[in-house]
């Protein structure tokens, strides 16, 4: 009895001490969480946090880019929130904006390293490097870029070649209703697989198929819960099964790709000429080996391939994928894209980029499917590089900022029909006209590397579809402009009719 009361006893008291334990590590944690994260003086304001978790909650990840409107509404164009322990600061406004990206623009060159993207790519590669890395790659990229055709009346050449491919594939589906994705994806692919691997591939290849497959992927599963859960807790997440480690899977997959292909160049290799960006890179490293220091060696040729492969793919070809829907949409404006361009060019001569000031409604056609379509929401992020003061706000080294485009993009004050798909935006007396308050490539020393490429894909692919087909809906269905949020906003799965024109 006695024994009893004393194991009684000595559980409770145990219990107890657990107890106290727990609550004293959890109090202990909350306080060094508050104590870290008070805000410096002068910082931008915004809403309370929770400890741990920030804002995290606020935010609803499937239509990130529509929410906040109300606190942007009271707490004004700098706004602060707090993503676990990560402090972002929210620019909305083309004056704002251009104080960041343009006239401040050497203090917002970095971009924040997220755990999840830091597990694959280290601190290398092109689109999310900092410092001395993302200069020098940077710069590579630019030049080789530039060396194998952009700009160049052969990468145009390229493109054209490829649009009379993908007419080709489009043809086969005879007028029925088809899925445009992955056909859409596979062309716009193959122009920079053609200046990254020296070449292009098949629509039937099943193996690229399958990679445009886990780049699809990787495209929305980043948004997923368990991905975002991974950024704020990396040391709990990685022994968790979820979305994240699919991401992880696919990631490993497409390196291992490239490095087959690399490995390929290597075989019969010639620096006195370089075929692609792989193999000038390899000159590249080759030229660099010995110095320690430099960011020219394997890894970061890996890496930087995968950026420019995932960023001139995703974005190309889900602009032109909106293009399409907002034709089949909207038969009057298409029937005038198609007017136009048989009055320009005719019905047998290719497009080319030449043709572009002459065709001023379907170029703003272009235009305003990137203003609708919207595509980067809220811009690529930026880092802060050394503290700094915007608008009379202080922002410290580190703090994250992203711009909010889409802002930008149905700003009422700005754009006559804001939420309307309305080509009349970009077009004065019949002519083009240019709009400041359009940045889909964003803008400043980090716009989007592949801007003028992106240009000339988006033209050649748009009007050489446009000539030879009418886009519509299937029989008796009704096409949605919903959209499935990812690193990029995308068409939600639809089918539809290509009609070849007579
Ligand atoms: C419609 C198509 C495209 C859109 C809307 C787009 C948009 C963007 C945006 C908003 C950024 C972030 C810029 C910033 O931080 O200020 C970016 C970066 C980038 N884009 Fe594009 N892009 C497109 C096509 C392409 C293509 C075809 C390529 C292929 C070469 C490409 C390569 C890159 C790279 C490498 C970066 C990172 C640049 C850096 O961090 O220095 N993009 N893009
Ligand atoms: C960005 O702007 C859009 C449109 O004004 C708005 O709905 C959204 O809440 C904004 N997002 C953020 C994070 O401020
Ligand atoms: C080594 O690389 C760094 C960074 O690229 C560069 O600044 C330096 O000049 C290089 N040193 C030599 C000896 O080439």
């Amino acid at each position: 009895m006695l024994q009893a009361l004393g194991s009684l006893a000595a559980a409770l008291w145990a219990g107890f001490r657990l107890r106290t334990v727990l609550l004293g590590a959890v109090a202990f944690l909350f306080i060094a969480d508050f104590l870290k994260k008070r805000r410096p003086k002068n910082y931008p304001p915004g809403p309370p946090r929770l400890p741990f978790f920030g804002n995290f909650f606020e935010v609803d990840f499937k239509q990130s880019h529509l929410q906040l409107q109300q606190l942007v509404k009271k707490y004004g164009n700098l706004l602060s929130l707090e993503f676990g322990n990560l402090p972002l600061v929210v620019v909305t406004g083309l004056p704002l904006i251009k104080e960041v990206l343009v006239h401040q623009e050497q203090n917002f060159l970095n971009r924040p390293m997220a755990p999840l993207r830091e597990h694959t790519f280290k601190k290398g590669g092109l689109v999310m490097s900092s410092g001395r890395t993302w200069k020098e790659q940077r710069r590579f990229a630019l030049s080789t870029l530039r060396n194998f055709g952009l700009g160049k009346k052969s990468l145009e050449e390229r493109i054209q070649e490829e649009a009379r491919h993908l007419i080709e594939t489009i043809k086969e589906e005879k007028g029925q209703p088809f899925d445009p994705h992955f056909k859409i994806n596979n062309a716009v692919s193959n122009i920079i697989c053609s200046i990254t691997f020296g070449e292009r591939f098949e629509y039937q290849d099943g193996q690229f198929q399958e990679l445009l497959k886990w780049l699809d992927e990787l495209t929305y599963i980043e948004t997923s819960m368990q991905c975002q859960l991974y950024n704020l807790f990396p040391w709990i997440m990685r022994f968790l099964p979820g979305a994240h480690q699919t991401l992880f899977r696919n990631c490993e997959k497409m390196k291992l790709f490239v490095s087959r292909m690399i490995e390929e160049h290597k075989r019969d290799w010639n620096p006195a000429e370089p075929r692609d960006f792989i193999d000038a890179y390899l000159k590249e490293i080759a030229k660099n080996s010995g110095n320690a220091s430099s960011s020219f060696h394997e890894e970061n040729l890996i890496c930087s391939t995968l950026d420019l492969f995932f960023a001139g793919t995703e974005t190309t070809s889900t602009t032109l994928r909106w293009g399409l829907l907002y034709m089949a949409i909207n038969p009057e404006i298409q029937e005038k894209v198609q007017a136009e361009i048989i009055k320009v060019i005719g019905h047998s001569q290719q497009p080319s980029m030449a043709d572009r000031e002459r065709l001023p409604y379907t170029n703003a056609v272009i235009h305003e499917v990137q203003r609708m379509g919207n595509i980067i929401p809220m811009n690529v992020p930026r880092e802060v590089v050394a503290d700094t003061t915007v608008d009379g706000y202080y922002l410290p080294k580190g703090t994250i900022v992203a711009t909010n485009l889409t802002a930008l993009h149905r700003d009422p004050a700005e754009w006559a029909t804001p939420d309307t798909f309305n080509p009349e935006h970009f077009l004065e007396n019949g002519q083009f006209k240019k709009r400041e308050s359009f940045l889909p490539f964003s803008v400043g020393k980090r716009v989007c590397l592949g801007e003028q490429l992106a240009r000339s894909e988006l033209f050649i692919f748009f009007t050489s579809l446009m000539q030879k087909f009418t886009f519509r809906p299937p029989n008796n269905e009704k096409l949605s402009l919903d959209f499935r949020m990812g690193i990029t906003i995308s068409p939600v799965k639809h089918h539809l009719c290509a009609v070849l024109r007579g």
